[in-house]
């Protein structure tokens, strides 16, 4: 009797870690669906969180198309007459008090059409990229709700948002005013721009997160003190614009890089539609130039963020450097995974692939985005990687995330050495984002 070869012990595991790690996310995004859209986590961020949402949506499509597409009509439901997507919409039906800042903080008033109460920052520009997949997952039934066409004005407003209002260096790049804009909220890259804030005194706002992860796992107090007087100042400006309102104003490589790929996916969702997709193509193609100008360091082989205040490249080996592999046609792009396979992120190794230089002296594995390392980020690598052809070290990520997240659960950060779980549990982008991986074979 004979064996079939491709029947080895490894691939019978891996076919039952898969189904067993495919029923356990399915669960999560089940647990955490409210309404009308997916919280981050039950207890920890118990609201619709914007760069979430569309990370969600990318596995929710797996499960059912039609929630993938309502996940981005509600968070787009919310959107600012001025195009902005606000990073929090918040549910009415969930205590003020369960989440700070809340609404009351933020005080959003009319600034979108539905009057539902949201945040005023935003936070990474990943929605293109969700929409087009929700509907490349069943376009018979995107094509009868209207999706696409529905769903194209508004992401072209929120990227003109970004393009002209966010210019605030005025060199053709996006920037964020908010740590918490970059979704890698208090990375090592931040913390020499943020020393200049001054801190909002403590005994002035009561934080919410410490009652749901460990203090040493989260931003500090002083921190988090800046972080208000930055969401207050923005507030109190009337969440205007200008680099006299931004004392903290950063082009951030993974934000624009997000941005690019994005237009590259609006100018396909333009010719779906039958609109004009050479306009997208060509602010992708200006962008990824500026982007190339402003924020590459050759000798480094690494992008780096800008400060506009200072005018400085924040030298910080942060994930967000090498995020740019998501660029098409990225001219570094071989450079980038260069940078990714030495020691400071040893993509071979270390999974997910850290959030920070492995090498620093303040590298940190268990503290939010100071070391840990983040299933998102991993899965934008991993989607760079096949769009750059590197399809062995594609598929040798894809294979150790799944074995990570089988072994620690669904936990929102990982230290990428020991595989120790952070944060929170039950975290849906990682539930989600592992749909995803398992259905990518
Ligand atoms: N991620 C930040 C938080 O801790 C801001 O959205 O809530």
């Amino acid at each position: 009797m004979t064996i079939a070869p491709s029947l080895d012990v490894d691939s019978l595991q891996a076919v039952s870690t898969h189904r067993d790690l495919d029923r356990a996310a399915r669960r999560v995004l089940v647990t955490n669906w409210r309404t009308r859209a997916t919280v981050p986590a039950a207890k920890l961020y118990p609201h619709q969180w914007s760069w979430d949402s569309a990370f969600i949506a990318i596995g929710l499509r797996h499960l059912s198309p039609t929630r993938a597409q309502q996940e981005l009509e509600s968070l787009f439901g919310a959107q600012w007459r001025d195009g902005r997507v606000p990073h929090i919409v918040f549910d009415p039906g969930v205590a003020m008090d369960a989440y700070f800042p809340g609404p009351g903080f933020w005080r959003s008033g009319s600034s979108n059409a539905a009057a539902v109460p949201t945040s005023g920052i935003v936070q990474p520009p990943a929605h293109a990229l969700a929409a087009w997949a929700a509907y490349r997952a069943d376009p018979a039934v995107a094509r009868i709700r209207g999706f696409l066409p529905r769903m194209y004005p508004k992401l072209a407003r929120w990227h003109h948002y970004l393009l002209t209002q966010r210019d605030l260096g005025g060199a053709g790049l996006a920037s964020i005013v908010h740590p918490w804009e970059s979704g890698m909220d208090n990375s090592p890259a931040w913390d020499a721009p943020l020393s200049r804030i001054e801190p909002m005194p403590l005994g002035s706002f009561t934080r919410r997160d410490l009652a749901h992860a460990p203090a040493a796992e989260r931003p500090t107090d002083l921190d988090y003190g800046r972080y208000i007087r930055l969401a207050s100042d923005y507030r109190d400006a009337g969440y205007t614009d200008s680099p006299s309102v931004h004392a903290f104003a950063i082009e951030d490589p993974m934000y624009n890089a997000l941005l690019i790929a994005g237009e590259h996916v609006l100018a396909d969702i333009a010719a779906a539609i039958g609109r004009d997709p050479a306009p997208h193509r060509a602010t992708a193609a200006r962008l990824t130039s500026n982007l190339m100008n402003r924020l590459y360091d050759p000798a480094a082989g690494m992008f780096f963020p800008r400060d506009v205040q200072t005018g400085e490249v924040v030298r910080s080996w942060s994930v967000t450097g090498l995020m740019p592999l998501i660029v098409p046609g990225l001219p570094v792009a071989r450079d980038l995974v260069t940078t990714a396979l030495n020691n400071r992120f040893r993509l071979r190794e270390a999974c997910p692939l850290p959030s920070y230089d492995l090498t620093a002296p303040d590298y940190d594995p268990s503290h939010y985005w100071r070391g840990p390392g983040w299933v998102n980020t991993s899965w934008l690598f991993w989607h760079g990687l096949r769009l750059h052809g590197e399809t062995t070290l594609a598929d040798d990520l894809r294979a150790r995330l799944l074995q990570r997240v089988h072994e620690t659960g669904f936990r929102e950060y990982v230290d990428p050495l020991t595989g120790a779980g952070h944060g929170s549990d039950g975290f849906s982008w990682t539930a989600a984002l592992t749909l995803d991986l398992i259905r990518a074979a």
